[in-house]
Formats: structure tokens, C-alpha cells, sequence
């Protein structure tokens, strides 16, 4: 039988991967991509990380811990009491498992309307051959023409101390918890920490946070850090900043967690179930990187130039694995990019625009510079911010919590940064990526008529702010 050619090959069916594939294809390339992936049933399941173990998953359970927390807390304010409410957390769990089964199942039927052939199993080089690479897909060996790298990364673990995911879990097994746990520690104050910390209060864990660093959200703007900070605690999140971790030790009952506190204190948490959320590495296992040649850097990251570049001639590298912010639309922008570049087009990845969010309750989103980095910068800039409490969609919705902050240049007025800490967080900062690749100015945001009343007329007061003109605060 003769080997298997392709113009394309991707290793990675995540975000990044699945996306450039299906861009190589859309631009006539002959495209194949291999993701090893197994669901439950041993089966493939697209999608990486984002749709199986991370965004998609995650999201789900905050959505259904949300329910619950409103129904519980909130709804008597609407005139609305139910008694007896209960939390069936198997169903939840089932259900999130029918929303990352969906999307799955949805990068499957994508692969097919674009005619992207699927291996399943894992891609790793063989040899430089013709010009292009030997592959190892699954049991077979195919050849490319161009190879993109998208496989990822992967939890990090402490020194020491392995994910066993019954009580010392990644985030694949904070995802699998199958009951509330009474108490649950989490070891790091970052993303996932803030994010599956929530869904377990809200479903009645008495949940503590140990974070190595003596300041809060320490890439996030002050301001809003500030706020966060104390809008979880009121919420009965218990998060210790300045701790240093020391020996974790496990037995039937659950975990402990020897550690000194910041007042240099020697304490012990004793909980059901350990999170650790301190960051994640890229993962090259298993890719054969040493078989060609593949240049890593000393984080086991793969080296590559500001178009995705690797050292070796027709081998890109995307994602999660290179480096630049873990997010599953910058893996995707990359992709197309990469994508475009081998078509010979021009593809493109605004790093100043990427939007970060945390989807807590309230959400915190932003996009470019926090205040913090202007200063360090000596950049001059003006400060707008605006408080959902002054906003009437904020007020009928009951969340009045947060505000939108609006930083732009001293002189010329573009928007440098914004910064929202409130309800749908993650859907208003949009506008605010948009503003910030025309390089609009604050101004150019306040004269536009929004929607009233909507929470996006908080954007165009904190843009009026900028330049002392609310007109309802
Ligand atoms: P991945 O999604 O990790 O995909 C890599 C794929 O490659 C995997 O399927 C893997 O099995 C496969 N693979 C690896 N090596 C090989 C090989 N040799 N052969 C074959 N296949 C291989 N980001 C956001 O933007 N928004 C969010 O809300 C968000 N939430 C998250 C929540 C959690 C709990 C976590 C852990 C992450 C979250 N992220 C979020 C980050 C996001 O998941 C990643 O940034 C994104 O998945 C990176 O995409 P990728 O394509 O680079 O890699
Ligand atoms: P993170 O980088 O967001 O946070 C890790 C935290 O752990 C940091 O605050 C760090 O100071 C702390 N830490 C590190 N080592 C420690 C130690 N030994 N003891 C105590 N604290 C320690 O990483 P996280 O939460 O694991 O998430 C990984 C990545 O996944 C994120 O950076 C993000 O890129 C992505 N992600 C994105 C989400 C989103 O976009 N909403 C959601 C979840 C994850």
C-alpha cells in the first residue's frame, strides 16, 4: 500500500488545531489532522483541551452551579421561592458531558464539510523525507508536504506530588468531582482556581485558596483586583495570598496541606479534594521532536519566530505549545494564521488585542494595558470608569456589581486598555477588542448610540468618563 501524502498535516485537534485545519482546507490544501484524544469509550473526541477538560466543560458547570446559586440567593429578590431545591450533580456532570459531547461531535461534521482526513491516535515525525516529514499517525505512516504543531499543553503538577485525580486533581478531575465535597482546597488563585473555586461554593463547599503570590490577580488591572477581591470573600471564598507550600499528604479520608502562611506561620488544610491550578506546560510528548530536529526552549515550549515558525523548514507550531497566552482564541487566531501564511497570504495575530475573561460571578474580562503597566511604562493616560450600580439593565437584572474602566492616551485619546469587572463581562469587552484594532479613541466610543437600556451603555459612560462627561453617574 502506498504511504498516505498530504500538502497539510496538523498534530493537535484542539482549538488551534482543528481551526487550521479546516483553514488549510478551505485555501486547497490537501489536509490531514491526527488527535489522540480518547473518550470514555475509547473513541476519538475533537476538540483538545478547550472542548474536553477546559473551556467548554468548565463553562457548562459554571453555568449550572450559577443556576443554583441564583435560585438559592437571588430569586426571592424577583418574588420567587421554591422549597425543597435540591442539587443532583451526577445530572450536571451528565449534562456538561452532552454539551462537550456536542461540540465533539460538531468538529467531526467539520472535518467532513471540508474534507479534512481524521487520524486518530498520535502524530509524531519519523524522518525529514522529499523535501517534507515521515509522520507516524496512529498505526500508520503518512507524508507532509508542511506540518503544524498544535498539541497542546497540560496541567502542572507540584514538585512531588502527581495528579492521582481521586484526591489530588488537575483540571480533568475537578471536572469529574462526583459529589459536593465538604471542604475543597485549591493550590493557586489564577483562572482555574477562581473559576472551579465558584462552582464548588456555590454548590456548598467550604472552599480555601492557597496562593503563592502576595498579591491578587496580579495580571489583572488593580482596580479591578481590588474589587474582585472583595466581592469573593463577601461571597465566602477564602483566598490566602502569600503562602508557601510545603508536604501534601493523602490518605482515605482526603488531603493535607502543610503550608506557611504570609505572616510566616506554619499551618495545615485538611480537606476532601485538592485542586492544583498553578499553570500549565507544554506538551511535546511523544511528538518525536528529537527524530527531526525540533528546537524547545527550556519550558519544553517549541521555538518559534513571530509567525509561528519553527527552526525546521515547512514545520509551524501553534497554541498552547508556543509561547504567548494559554487561550483557546489565540490558539485559534494563530491557526488561521498560519493557515493563510502557507497559502502565501499575509495572516495576522494582534497580540495587544486578545481578550482575556474570567467567567466568576461577577465576570471579569479586559483587553490591553492595565493601569499598573502604563505607570511601569511611564506612559501619560486618562482614566473613565463608569459602576453597573448607575446602569438600568444592571439594576432590572439585579447585578449592579463592578464597573467598566476605559484607559486611553493622554494626548492622542486611543484607547491603550479596558478593564470590566461585572455581569456579561465576557460578552461586552468585544466591543472594546473591536474599538482597539480600529484604534478608536474614547471618544470615538462615546459618540456612538448604544442600546438603552443595555449594559453596554456602561461602556460608552466609562468612554464619556475618560473625559469627566457621565452623563448618569
Ligand atoms: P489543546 O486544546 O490542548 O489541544 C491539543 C490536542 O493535541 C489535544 O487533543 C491532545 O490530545 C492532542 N495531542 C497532543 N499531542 C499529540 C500527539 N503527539 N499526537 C496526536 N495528538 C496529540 N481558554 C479560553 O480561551 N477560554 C476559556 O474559558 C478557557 N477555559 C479553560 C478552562 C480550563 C479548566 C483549562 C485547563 C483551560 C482553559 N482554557 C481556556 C485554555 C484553553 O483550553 C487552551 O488555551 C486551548 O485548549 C489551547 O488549544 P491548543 O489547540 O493549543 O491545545
Ligand atoms: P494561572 O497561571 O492562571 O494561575 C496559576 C496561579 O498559581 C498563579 O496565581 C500563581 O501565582 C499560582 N502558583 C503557582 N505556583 C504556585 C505554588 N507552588 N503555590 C501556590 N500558588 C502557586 O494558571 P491556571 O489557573 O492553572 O490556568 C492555566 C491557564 O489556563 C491559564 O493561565 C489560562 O491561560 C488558561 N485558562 C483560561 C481560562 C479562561 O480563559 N477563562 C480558564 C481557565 C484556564
Amino acid at each position: 500500500m502506498s504511504t498516505k501524502q498530504f500538502d497539510v498535516v496538523v498534530i493537535g485537534g484542539g482549538p488551534g488545531g482543528y481551526i487550521a485545519a479546516i483553514r488549510a482546507a478551505q485555501l486547497g490544501f490537501n489536509v490531514a489532522c491526527i488527535d489522540e484524544w480518547k473518550n470514555d469509550k475509547g473513541g476519538p473526541a475533537l476538540g483538545g483541551t478547550c472542548t474536553n477538560v477546559g473551556c467548554i466543560p468548565s463553562k457548562a458547570l459554571l453555568q449550572s452551579s450559577e443556576h443554583y446559586e441564583q435560585l438559592n440567593h437571588h430569586f426571592a429578590d424577583h418574588g420567587i421561592t421554591a422549597d425543597n431545591v435540591k442539587m443532583d450533580v451526577a445530572k450536571m456532570l451528565a449534562r456538561k458531558d452532552q454539551v462537550v459531547k456536542q461540540n465533539n461531535d460538531g468538529i467531526v461534521y467539520l472535518f467532513k464539510k471540508n474534507k479534512v482526513t481524521f487520524f486518530h491516535g498520535r502524530g509524531s515525525f519519523v524522518a525529514a523525507k522529499d523535501g517534507g516529514y515521515e509522520l507516524k499517525a496512529g498505526e500508520e505512516t503518512i507524508n507532509a508536504k508542511q506540518v503544524v504543531i498544535a498539541t497542546g499543553s497540560n496541567a502542572r503538577a507540584l514538585p512531588g506530588v502527581p495528579f492521582d485525580e481521586e484526591h489530588i486533581l488537575s483540571n480533568d478531575g475537578a471536572l469529574r468531582v462526583g459529589a459536593t465535597p465538604k471542604k475543597l482546597g485549591l493550590i493557586g488563585a489564577g483562572v482555574i482556581g477562581l473559576e472551579m473555586g465558584s462552582v464548588w461554593r456555590r454548590l456548598g463547599a467550604e472552599v480555601t485558596v492557597l496562593e503563592g503570590l502576595p498579591a491578587f490577580l496580579g495580571a489583572v488591572d488593580e482596580g479591578v483586583a481590588k474589587e474582585a477581591a472583595k466581592v469573593f470573600k463577601k461571597q465566602g471564598l477564602d483566598i490566602q495570598l502569600g503562602v508557601k507550600v510545603g508536604e501534601v499528604k493523602t490518605s482515605k479520608k482526603g488531603v493535607s496541606v502543610a503550608y506557611t502562611d504570609a505572616k510566616g506561620e506554619a499551618k495545615t488544610l485538611e480537606v476532601d479534594k485538592l485542586i492544583v491550578s498553578i499553570g500549565r506546560v507544554p506538551n511535546t510528548i511523544g511528538l518525536g521532536a528529537d527524530a527531526v530536529g525540533l528546537k524547545l526552549d527550556e519550558r519544553g515550549a517549541i521555538v518559534v519566530d513571530g509567525d509561528c515558525k519553527t527552526n525546521l523548514p515547512g514545520v509551524w507550531a501553534i497554541g498552547d505549545v508556543v509561547r504567548g497566552p494559554m487561550l483557546a482564541h489565540k490558539a485559534e487566531e494563530e491557526g488561521v494564521a498560519v493557515a493563510e501564511r502557507m497559502a502565501g497570504q499575509h495572516g495576522h495575530v494582534n497580540f495587544n488585542t486578545i481578550p482575556w475573561v474570567i467567567y466568576t460571578s461577577p465576570e471579569i474580562a479586559w483587553v490591553g494595558k492595565t493601569e499598573q503597566q502604563l505607570k511601569a511604562e511611564g506612559v501619560a493616560y486618562k482614566a473613565g470608569q463608569f459602576p453597573f450600580l448607575a446602569n438600568g439593565r444592571a439594576r432590572a437584572l439585579g447585578d449592579t456589581t463592578g464597573f467598566v474602566k476605559f484607559l486611553a492616551d493622554a494626548t492622542t485619546d486611543e484607547i491603550l486598555g479596558v478593564h470590566i469587572i461585572g455581569p456579561f463581562a465576557s460578552e461586552l469587552i468585544s466591543e472594546a477588542v473591536v474599538a482597539m484594532e480600529f484604534k478608536a479613541s474614547a471618544e470615538d466610543i462615546a459618540r456612538i448610540c448604544h442600546a438603552h437600556p443595555s449594559l453596554s451603555e456602561a461602556t460608552k459612560e466609562a468612554a464619556l468618563a475618560v473625559d469627566k462627561r457621565t452623563l448618569n453617574f
